[in-house]
C-alpha cells in the first residue's frame, strides 16, 4: 500500500484542516484529460444512491451541497440522496455518519427514502457507489430515463473507483469513506462548468 498525505485547508470549509494518512493501493490514477471529458456532460441535479442512504449517499449530497454553497452556487444545484434498500427509510443518517460529518463541521436533516423510476427522469445524473448500486439501479431504470448512471468514484483523481460501505465495519471506515467522498465531490465540482 501506499501511503499519501491529505491536507484540505480552506477558511470557508467548516475548517476543513486535515491531515490524513489513508492507505491507497490502487493501480491507475484518473488522468486530468479523462476528468475534462467526463465533465463535458455535467448538469445540475444531482442524485446520489447508495445501499442504505444512512452512510455513503448522506454524506456525499452535504459535502457535494456545502462545496456547490462555497462557491456561491446553490441556486444553481440540486442535491439528494436516496438507497436502492428500504430498510432505513425516514430515519436520520447511521450515526457514525453524523459523528464524521460533525468532526467536519456539517450537519445533516436528511432522512432515507428510497430511489424511484421517477427519479430518472428528475434528475440528470444518478451517482452509485458501487457495481451492485448500478445493478440494482438498472433494474429499475425506465427505458425514457433521462438521467445518466454512473460510478461517483470514477471521479476520484486517487483512481478508486469503488466507494466501500462502511456499514459493517468500524469508525475508521466512515473516515475513510468521507475522505473518498470529497475527493470526488471535489473534482466532479471543479470540472463542472
Ligand atoms: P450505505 O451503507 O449504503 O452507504 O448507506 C449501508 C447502510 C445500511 C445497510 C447496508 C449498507 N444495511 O444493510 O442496513
Amino acid at each position: 500500500a501506499i501511503f499519501q498525505d491529505f491536507a484540505y485547508s480552506d477558511p470557508d470549509s467548516l475548517a476543513l484542516i486535515l491531515i490524513f494518512k489513508i492507505p491507497v493501493a490502487r493501480s491507475r490514477k484518473a488522468s486530468s484529460e479523462k476528468l475534462k471529458n467526463m465533465a463535458a456532460s455535467c448538469n445540475k441535479k444531482i442524485l446520489f444512491v447508495c445501499l442504505g442512504n444512512i452512510c455513503r449517499s448522506p454524506t456525499s449530497e452535504v459535502i457535494l451541497r456545502h462545496l456547490v454553497k462555497e462557491k456561491g452556487e446553490d441556486e444553481k444545484w440540486e442535491i439528494d440522496s436516496a438507497g436502492t434498500g428500504d430498510w432505513h427509510v425516514g430515519k436520520r443518517p447511521d450515526k457514525r455518519t453524523l459523528q464524521t460529518l460533525k468532526k467536519h463541521g456539517i450537519s445533516t436533516e436528511h432522512r432515507a427514502r428510497v430511489v424511484t423510476s421517477k427519479d430518472f427522469n428528475k434528475f440528470d445524473i444518478i451517482f452509485a457507489f458501487d457495481e451492485s448500486n448500478i445493478r440494482d439501479l438498472k433494474d429499475i431504470r425506465p427505458k425514457a430515463g433521462k438521467a445518466e448512471l454512473k460510478l461517483f468514484g470514477e471521479w476520484d483523481p486517487e483512481g478508486v473507483t469503488n466507494v466501500e460501505d462502511p456499514y459493517y465495519g468500524d469508525i475508521e471506515g466512515f473516515d475513510v469513506m468521507f475522505e473518498h467522498c470529497f475527493r470526488c465531490c471535489k473534482a466532479f465540482l471543479e470540472h463542472s462548468k
